[in-house]
């Protein structure tokens, strides 16, 4: 059965390097639930996050039920009922529009937790300053919902506000962050500077745990913030909890010639388990599992004893191509052209690799596929398996 496979030696190894900056930096340094939920992980990542981030009143109550620590939601927008039950526990709400602040301000005031100081209100405001590629993944594109921007803000009665909130970045370095937060000091910063401002919350997007990323510099940014403008600093990132953590395990049901295309349907869709494929849209690392003596030289986030893993090419590039697909009606439900070094066999085991973060939180039961399992790997060695849904939950989740 396919699985996804996740490392919890390597989720603390990035949970240390977080943690680490964010003792250095002085940054509350949250885990946005939206990439990663997997609450059988939570263990492994409580003694490292300061809390988490939620999108809404589910994550929230995740957070409060399995993490702990400091929860700060955010949403495009509540329904009353929600924002009742987030007054009662969250410790930040940021709203996302001034109309939605004005339909709860007297709601949020009047409640004891804000009156106690237990719980702060922020709104989220957009710098309009992009650094990323993909207009999918920017928040700052013309025409965005997401945040207030500068002139909007204007003239606004902001009594009772005492946090801001910007999200702008999607796997950006440290320069990026920087620039961004240039850009919102010059049309934010008198409003940050004023007494009312206690948090600043920068979102998410820091690809702290990626090799290259420059932590001396976000250091050094969080502490200036902090000095220049006497406000506690959070950062809620996801991916750098997850990257390089896991696995997608999958296997070939079939291969096939059709019209000069070599075809491997896999046990796994990118529809239905890894979105980001085609939504984002970008090529994984893909490798074909080996016998340990043919001593292959790829290094998947995740490595079982007795495999080696050959790595995958680019079409042409190695002497056996395919086209790897999935076992759905979508014509388009392909995770790529791919060469490998040896012909690939039904029941071969393909590694997807780097598929814990925006995979498990997103997928479905379209066309009815199996869902992969969900199996965790320990510092001993031992796979345990943490959820493995079924048919019952295939035909429940429908109706
Ligand atoms: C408001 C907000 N915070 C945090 C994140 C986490 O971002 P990432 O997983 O890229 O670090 C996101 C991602 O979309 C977001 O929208």
């Amino acid at each position: 059965m396919a699985a996804f496979l996740i490392s919890l030696p390597a989720l603390e190894r990035n949970a240390r390097v977080l943690a680490q900056t964010a003792q250095e930096s002085g940054a509350h340094m949250l885990l946005a639930l939206k990439a990663f939920s997997t609450t059988a992980c939570f263990d492994t990542l409580r003694p490292y996050a300061a809390g988490c981030c939620a999108s809404g009143l589910y994550e929230a109550r995740l957070a409060a039920r399995h993490m702990g620590g400091h929860i700060a939601v955010y949403s495009p927008a509540y329904r009353p009922a929600e924002l009742e039950e987030l007054l009662s526990f969250a410790h930040h709400i940021d709203f996302n529009s001034l109309p939605q602040w004005q339909r709860y301000r007297e709601q949020c005031l009047s409640h004891p937790r804000v009156q106690s100081g237990e719980l702060l209100l922020g709104l989220r405001v957009n710098p309009c300053f992009s650094t990323g590629h993909t207009a999918l993944y920017d928040p700052c594109v013309p025409g965005s919902r997401l945040g207030i921007p500068a002139e909007e803000l204007a003239g606004a009665d902001l009594s009772g506000i005492s946090g801001l909130h910007f999200h702008t970045l999607c796997e950006q370095g440290a320069q990026e962050l920087v620039d961004t937060f240039r850009a919102f000091e010059k049309d934010f910063g008198a409003l940050l500077a004023g007494p009312q401002i206690r948090y600043l919350n920068m979102g998410g997007g820091h690809w702290i745990t990626k090799p290259d990323y420059d932590r001396a510099a976000l250091v050094e940014l969080v502490r200036e913030v902090r000095s220049a403008y006497g406000v506690e600093v959070y950062l809620e990132p996801g991916e750098a909890w997850c990257v390089h953590t896991g696995v997608l395990r999958a296997r070939v049901l079939d291969i096939f010639d059709s019209l000069g295309y070599r075809h491997a349907i896999l046990d796994v869709s990118a529809s239905a388990h890894m979105p980001d494929v085609l939504e984002m849209p970008y090529r994984p690392d893909v490798f074909a599992v080996r016998p340990a003596a043919e001593r292959a030289t790829g290094t998947p986030a995740v490595q079982l004893p007795g495999e080696s893993y050959s790595p995958a090419g680019q079409p042409g590039e190695l002497p056996h191509t395919y086209r790897l697909g999935a076992p759905t009606c979508l014509a388009g439900d392909v995770i790529g052209d791919f060469s490998f070094a040896a012909p690939l066999q039904v029941d071969d085991v393909i590694v997807l690799d780097d598929m814990t973060h925006y995979t498990i939180v997103k997928t479905t039961h379209f066309n009815g596929v199996p869902h992969p399992a969900l199996q965790l790997l320990h510092a001993d060695g031992r796979i345990s398996t943490a959820c493995e849904l079924g048919y019952a939950d295939f035909e429940h989740r429908l109706g």
